[in-house]
């Protein structure tokens, strides 16, 4: 169907006095005895185009008032009669599909909670416009950044054999139902498609860290999995999760690559999406592209585990969950360090290693590991980083007094035997970055169809 995209022709003064087709939905519709006028919007811009129809001049097909029908339009490209910009004045409409009455989006503005009941409508509100073409922006602004640093993409399995990190986190795989007829579990597990038990990968890291022993600069931009019982805002069961791993790297140069990275993204949404942010920050964050700016001119904290519980501890506040060493901190805690005390994104530092994960470098105390989680104000966590335990020893004691079995990581052992090298890597989550990028305070309303506990369509 030959037409021009809607930012095209508000965009491009070049269109101005020429006839031109489009094609789009409308999104409000005035009529009057002589004149009607229609927001068309096709989803390339957040901005409608205006369509003048001169009912003197131009029999109007009824359905082209209904909100939300499809309709080709041509018509003469002329300076806006209020304001700056661009509209069309119609000589010509086809209806390509009409919409009734019960279309769900009669209001201007929606919950977002009544909008997530219709996650196959929602897509045509400026919000949701707004917030996937930012995703989409910041996806290939990703892609970009590890190219242009010679990084290879690498994509990594999502069917797994073993369960990465996430102890009770998987989510299993499996082509036969439940059926009485095995013995035990091990029977089952042993007459299933792949001859044991398999699930969905919480994490590319351990692959990704294969790749990275022999590419040096690697990283995964794909889907993990997390079957977490966590009904928060902030997590969804399948999210969508950027993991770079660096050979030769230590958790300082980690965590300069993670902040030069952060900042690549916020500055590439800036230049590309202004409309977008002064959207986002008139409908859901106040102040929000001045707090971007500052992220993009302002070094990101770097604050000792230890410190930070202390900062917590003298604080004063009564906080729900207890502040002790050793102990995780609760999304509360994180936010209250990030938002109170530094107000700016904050790389918190060797944790205690009996809360992190296996592979995490242990530091010379004996008591903390080489890790880092970013946290951000409003959101809290949004990358888990580390350096990665690269002694073959230290590494098979971290693995047994977790109980784990070594034969299901030989793969991951052998690295440690062959050419080992001090390397790091972190797990940036997308939506969790989106969420901070356009305030939006839900995950579910980042991503097209959110999958949670009990909700999947
Ligand atoms: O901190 P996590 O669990 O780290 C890892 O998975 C490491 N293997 C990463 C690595 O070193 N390569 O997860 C990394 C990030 C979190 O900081 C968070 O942003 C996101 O993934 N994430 C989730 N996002 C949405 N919903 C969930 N259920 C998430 N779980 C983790």
């Amino acid at each position: 169907m030959k037409h021009i995209d809607i930012r095209d022709i508000m965009e491009n003064g070049a269109y101005v006095g020429q006839e031109a087709t489009v094609c789009g939905w409308v999104r409000t519709a005035r009529d009057s005895k002589n004149m009607a006028f229609l927001a068309l919007n096709d989803g390339t811009t957040l901005n409608h185009l205006q369509i003048v129809v001169d009912k003197a001049t131009l029999e109007m097909p009824v359905a082209a008032t209904h909100l939300g029908s499809a309709l080709k339009v041509v018509g003469t490209v002329v300076p806006a009669m209020n304001g700056g910009g661009v509209e069309i004045n119609a000589v010509s409409i086809e209806v390509l599909g009409d919409c009734p009455a019960d279309y769900p989006l009669q209001k201007k503005f929606q919950k977002l909670e009544t909008l997530r009941e219709i996650p196959h409508i929602r897509v045509r509100t400026n919000t949701f416009n707004a917030v996937l073409r930012i995703r989409s922006i910041m996806a290939a602004a990703l892609h970009r950044y590890f190219q242009e640093n010679h990084y290879t993409y690498i994509n990594t399995p999502l069917l797994t054999g073993s369960d990465c990190e996430g102890a009770g986190e998987v989510f299993q795989v499996t082509t036969i139902g439940y059926n009485t007829e095995y013995k035990n579990a091990e029977e089952y597990y042993a007459n299933d498609f792949f001859g044991k038990r398999a699930g969905l990968s919480v994490s590319g890291q351990l692959e990704g860290e294969v790749a990275a022993m022999g590419l040096g600069k690697i990283y995964t931009f794909g889907p993990s999995f997390r079957a977490e019982n966590s009904n928060t805002p902030r997590h969804v069961a399948e999210f969508w999760h950027i993991e770079p791993e660096v050979a030769f790297a230590e958790l300082p140069d980690i965590i300069e690559i993670a902040e030069d990275m952060i900042k690549y993204v916020i500055r590439d949404v800036m230049e590309k999406c202004p409309d977008e942010l002064a959207f986002f920050e008139q409908r859901f964050e106040k102040g929000l592209r001045e707090k971007l700016q500052s992220v993009v001119d302002n070094d990101f904290a770097i604050v000792d585990y230890t410190t930070a519980i202390d900062q917590l501890k003298a604080s004063g506040v009564k906080f729900e969950y207890p502040v002790e060493w050793g102990l995780d901190l609760q999304t509360e805690h994180e936010r209250y360090i990030t938002e109170e005390i530094y107000k700016k994104p904050v790389f918190l530092t060797n944790y205690p290693k009996d809360i992190k994960a296996f592979y995490m470098k242990q530091n010379p105390d004996g008591k903390t590991v080489a890790a880092t989680d970013l946290l951000v104000p409003g959101v809290g966590e949004i990358i888990g980083c580390s350096e990665r335990e690269a002694d073959y020893d230290k590494l098979v004691s971290a693995m047994e007094a977790r109980g784990m079995n070594l034969d299901d990581y030989k793969d991951y052992l052998d690295l440690r035997k062959f050419g080992s090298v001090p390397h790091s890597g972190f797990g940036l989550g997308f939506e969790r970055i989106i969420m901070y990028v356009t305030g939006m305070s839900n995950i579910r309303d980042v991503i097209l169809y959110p999958r949670t506990v009990g909700n999947i369509r």
